[in-house]
């Protein structure tokens, strides 16, 4: 296929520098954004003077012939042609003549590429922060269907005091909530128009280019062209957004994983959400949160990928730039994947408030309830403390539980102890005791929730102001 820059060139590309320079087998995703970019640039065109209307009508029309090609699948990408711009462009040209040269008038693929790239990034911004959303109301479903349900709460991973679990998914879902919150920063930085920057210093023709910004629904240009052809930075800030994301998710899924194991047996996993072993028969395994876990490596490789490729590059677009999609299109398909099977897994996930509450009568999580009990009756804390732990080293030579033990035998360590003690460390007393401001007893997590609905009612209101600029 003859090149659309071959006039200087005496020779062929060897067909493997072809192979290895292209980019057309990951940047036809963008072909949609790359049409309706060349559309709102040959309406420009026409409107300042530099090609007839005539000329921008049959420009356009080609375009969406091609479009509908591409999407009814006869158009056939050709790796000689480079990437999306030129496969499209040649394209235009074999279907309308040569007008279709026209169109690369005061443009350059280094403005171009920046253009489908934000557009398209935009685009699944939006996608993936309805997806956070829905993760966040699947939270708020399972909280809402265990919502008395106890579980030890962990530091270090051994047992530190009891909690509700309503109050420990609650905690995902502010992670979330700041995750959403995030993405919008990454929105409003990516919304910025990038065409008419040219291949580096603007161009000769009396372009506008606040009117294609207005066309494509940006709602800010590039102040600066050779900002504009080289920045990268939004990339850089989904991929940061993104690998906080996977941290989180792969937070929970550590935790899935642990809860849904034998030793621990606080949740089952629906059978929808599993695999099993080709050689135990036994085994029902919780791939989904294993895989969660592990493709958040790949997300944070990406982040680092793209500020090493950027780290030492001269203004203004350097070849090194065509590496930015690749992670980038990776990145995106990982969230969106990974949230959408966890918010379907979470919905079917059985929560067994039996064995959560069961560990609780053998452990010693309600020992900080006893010595607040201490303190409430005038001892100081530190000496509360000390009295507690000898308690409890009583008990693990007497192989007993706190709760096991009689009034006579506390009173052997202090006087102040009463009958009142056995109710205080009760595990619902422990739970219901936390009551200040954000903690885990049965009031503050009903407060937690009025705010994270809150919350997704404001969530929703920037859910719809993204859809108010689609393309
Ligand atoms: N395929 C290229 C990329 O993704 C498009 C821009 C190419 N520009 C150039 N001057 N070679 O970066």
């Amino acid at each position: 296929m003859s090149k659309l820059w071959g006039g200087r060139f005496a020779k062929n590309t060897d067909v493997m520098v072809e192979e290895f320079t292209s980019s057309i087998s990951f940047d036809q995703r963008m072909y949609r954004e790359d049409i309706a970019g060349s559309i709102a640039h040959a309406r420009m065109l026409a409107k300042c003077g530099i090609i007839d209307t005539t000329e921008a009508e049959t420009i356009i029309d080609g375009l969406q012939a091609i479009l509908a090609d591409i999407e009814n699948g006869t158009f056939s990408f050709e790796v000689s042609l480079e990437d999306i711009h030129m496969n499209i462009e040649k394209r235009l040209t074999e279907r309308i003549g040569a007008v279709g040269g026209k169109l690369h008038t005061a443009r350059s693929r280094n403005d171009q590429v920046a253009l489908d790239t934000h557009m398209y990034l935009k685009k699944e911004i939006e996608v993936i922060a309805g997806l956070i959303a829905d993760m966040q109301q699947a939270i708020l479903d399972v909280t809402e269907k265990y919502p008395r349900a106890v579980m030890p709460g962990y530091t270090h991973l051994q047992r530190a005091q009891p909690i509700l679990f309503a109050h420990h998914m609650l905690a995902y879902f502010f992670m979330l909530a700041r995750d959403f919150s995030r993405l919008k920063g990454v929105w409003e930085r990516t919304d910025m128009m990038p065409l008419g920057a040219g291949a580096l210093a603007g161009t000769t023709f009396p372009i506008d280019r606040h009117f294609v910004a207005e066309q494509l629904h940006f709602s800010q240009i590039y102040e600066n062209s050779m900002d504009a052809v080289s920045d990268r930075d939004y990339i850089m800030e989904f991929l940061s957004f993104a690998s906080i994301l996977m941290m989180h998710l792969s937070r929970i899924s550590e935790e899935i994983i642990l809860w849904s194991s034998s030793e621990f047996s606080f949740i089952e996993l629906d059978d929808a959400h599993c695999t099993g072993s080709s050689i135990m028969p036994q085994k029902k395994n919780p791939d989904v949160a294993e895989l969660v876990r592990g493709k958040t490596g790949r997300v944070f490789g990406h982040l680092m990928a793209i500020l090493t490729v950027s780290k030492g590059l001269p203004l203004a677009y350097n070849k090194d730039l065509q590496e930015d999609k690749e992670g980038l299109f990776d990145a995106i398909d990982t969230v969106k994947f990974s949230l959408t099977t966890y918010a379907s897994m979470l919905r079917a996930m059985r929560v067994n408030e039996n064995r959560m509450r069961s560990v609780l009568r053998n452990d010693f999580s309600n020992a900080t309830d006893m010595a607040d009990y201490l303190v409430k009756k005038g001892l100081p804390f530190r000496q509360a403390h000390e009295v507690v732990g000898k308690c409890v080293a009583y008990c693990i030579e007497q192989q007993k539980w706190l709760m096991d033990v009689s009034l006579e035998e506390f009173k052997s360590f202090s006087e102040l102890f009463e009958q009142d003690i056995l109710e205080a460390i009760q595990i619902e007393t422990c739970v219901d005791a936390r009551n200040s401001y954000g903690g885990t007893s049965s009031v503050q997590v009903r407060q937690e929730i009025t705010i994270a609905r809150k919350m997704m009612d404001k969530q929703r209101m920037v859910l719809d102001m993204y859809t108010k600029g689609n393309i």
